[in-house]
């Protein structure tokens, strides 16, 4: 039995999320723009969804539903179907330390799209890690009342919109590396967009997933 290298719901939750990320990113930066955290630092109108920061903060509300469902899908899935530990794990330093001294001297491989590099695994799950940090810290924000302990844990509310901050900062680093690496390397943009080559479904052929 085979499958598509990225099914259709991967596809579907992929191409959503980068949407609601863009609407979460530009939408925040016209809410932090009423009350910066870094002084000096303002981000353009052009780049701020919403003409002002009541506007962005409906946009916020509306895409967190979106961004935290989409998400939670795709975590159930990756985490029923074996996905997540099929493409993602194992990683290794010594095969990530590889992956940079390759990177650096320009051999890196990219013909065979079945698997990810160490490199790119580990931003995969910084990526992954720092989405559902931002539902946290944003429900944190939102709900500081109701959510008071988790405000907290996170050292009191200004940090929390700190820890929110950096989380979105660490997301648009990840997003500029990654949509670059996948302008560079169109065949895997198009691998993302029509489900890419039939690879053997480990799940009947009796192997172990998870
Ligand atoms: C317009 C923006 C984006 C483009 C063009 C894009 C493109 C791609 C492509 C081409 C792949 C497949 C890589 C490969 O097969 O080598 C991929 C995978 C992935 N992308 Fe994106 N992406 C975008 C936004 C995002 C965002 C915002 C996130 C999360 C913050 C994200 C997270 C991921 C993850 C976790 C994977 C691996 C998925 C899996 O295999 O289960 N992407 N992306």
């Amino acid at each position: 039995m085979t499958k598509r290298l990225h099914p259709l719901l991967i596809r579907i939750l992929h191409w959503n999320n980068a949407v609601v990320m863009i609407v979460m990113i530009t939408s925040g930066w016209g809410i932090y723009d009423d009350d910066v955290i870094i002084r000096g630092l303002h981000f353009s109108q052009t780049f701020r969804l919403g003409s002002w920061a009541a506007e962005s903060l409906l946009w916020h509300f509306a895409g967190m539903w979106l961004l935290a469902i989409n998400g939670a899908v795709y975590l159930a899935y990756g985490l029923a179907s074996g996905r997540l530990r099929e493409r993602l794990l194992p990683i290794r330093v010594a095969d990530v330390i590889h992956t940079i001294r390759d990177t650096l001297h320009f051999r890196i491989a990219h013909e065979d799209l079945t698997t990810y590099n160490a490199v790119q695994k580990l931003l995969y799950i910084v990526a992954i890690v720092a989405g559902v940090s931002q539902v946290i810290t944003g429900l944190a924000i939102w709900k500081p009342v109701q959510f008071s302990w988790l405000v907290t844990l996170m050292g009191g509310f200004q940090s929390a919109r700190v820890l929110h901050f950096l989380g979105m900062s660490v997301i648009v680093g990840f997003m500029i590396v990654h949509v670059a690496l996948a302008i560079l390397v169109p065949s895997t943009l198009w691998a993302m967009v029509t489900g890419g080559p039939q690879v053997p479904n480990r799940r009947h052929q009796g192997e172990a997933v998870p």
